[in-house]
C-alpha cells in the first residue's frame, strides 16, 4: 500500500468528550483521524459523525488498559495507513468519591490514566519516530499539577496522583526523544463541560479541545517536554 501525504492521529477515548472534539479539531486541518474507543459500535459512531462532516474519520477497537488491543495498533497503523504521525493519549477517568479514595480506586485510577499511557506510547513510539513531526499529546490536569495543589482546595487523590505521574511520564519520554523529531507535552484543557467535567463547568468542549490540538499540531521549532493551558506553560 502506497503511503498517504495526510498526516494520521490517534485520539484514545476519542468515542465522546473532548477525545471527540480533538478528533474533529484535527480532521478539520485536513489531518486523518483514528479514534480508539473501547466499545466498538460507539467508535463507529462517532468516526461516522465526524465522516458526515466531511472528515476523513475511523475507528478502532481500543480499551486502553487491554493488552492485546494494545499490542494490535502497530500493525493496524502500518496496514491502514502506512504511517502514524500524531498520539493524543486522551483516554481518562476521575472517579475519586470526595476526599475518600482507597487502593483499589488508586489502582483502577492508575491503570487508565497512567499505566495505559505507557503502554500504548511505547507500542507506538516506531511508528512516531518515522513520522517526519510525531507528536504525542497526554491529556493532562491542573489539579496533577504539584506546584498549584500545594495550595488549592481540590481533593481528588486518586485522580490528581494519576495525573502528577502522568506529568513525570511526559518529561522522560520528551527526554528520552530529545534527538528525534518527535515532541512530547501534557496538556491542560481547562475545567471542561463533560460527563468527567460536570454540567458546572465554564468551557465549552470546543474550547477544551484547543489545548490538545495546538500540542498535536507544533510546528518543528515548537517546545518538547512542558506541560502548557492555551498556548501558557503551567508549573509542574
Ligand atoms: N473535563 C474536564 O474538565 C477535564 C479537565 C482536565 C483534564 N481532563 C482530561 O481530559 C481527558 C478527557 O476527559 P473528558 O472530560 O472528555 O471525559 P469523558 O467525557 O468522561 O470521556 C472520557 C473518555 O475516555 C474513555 N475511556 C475511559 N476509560 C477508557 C479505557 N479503559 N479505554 C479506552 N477509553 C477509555 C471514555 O470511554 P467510554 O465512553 O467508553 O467511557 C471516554 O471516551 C481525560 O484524560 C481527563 O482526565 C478533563
Amino acid at each position: 500500500m502506497s503511503e498517504p501525504a495526510k498526516r494520521v492521529a490517534l485520539v484514545t477515548g476519542g468515542n465522546k468528550g473532548i477525545g471527540l472534539e480533538i478528533a474533529r479539531q484535527l480532521g478539520q486541518q485536513g489531518i486523518t483521524v483514528v479514534i480508539g474507543a473501547r466499545d466498538e459500535a460507539r467508535g463507529n459512531a462517532a468516526a461516522n459523525q465526524l465522516c458526515q462532516e466531511g472528515l476523513d474519520a475511523h475507528a478502532v477497537q481500543l480499551d486502553v488498559t487491554n493488552a492485546e488491543e494494545v499490542a494490535a495498533l502497530p500493525a493496524f497503523f502500518q496496514q491502514r495507513f502506512g504511517r502514524l504521525d500524531i498520539l493524543v493519549n486522551n483516554a481518562g477517568v476521575q472517579e475519586d468519591p470526595t476526599g475518600n479514595a482507597t487502593v483499589a480506586l488508586f489502582r483502577s485510577t492508575f491503570e487508565i490514566n497512567v499505566f495505559a499511557v505507557f503502554a500504548v506510547t511505547e507500542a507506538l513510539l516506531p511508528l512516531l519516530k518515522q513520522s517526519p513531526a510525531g507528536r504525542i499529546v497526554n491529556h493532562s490536569s491542573r489539579l496533577g499539577s504539584l506546584t498549584a495543589m500545594s495550595n488549592s482546595p481540590f481533593l481528588m487523590p486518586a485522580y490528581m496522583s494519576s495525573k502528577a505521574a502522568l506529568n513525570m511520564l511526559t518529561v522522560l519520554t520528551a527526554r528520552e526523544l530529545k534527538d528525534t523529531t518527535v515532541k512530547v507535552n501534557s496538556a491542560h484543557p481547562g475545567w471542561v463541560k463533560t460527563e468527567l467535567g460536570g454540567e458546572g463547568a465554564p468551557l465549552s468542549i470546543e474550547e477544551g479541545a484547543r489545548t490538545a490540538v495546538e500540542l498535536a499540531t507544533l510546528p518543528s521549532d515548537g517546545p518538547t517536554g512542558g506541560f502548557f493551558h492555551k498556548g501558557q506553560p503551567l508549573p509542574w
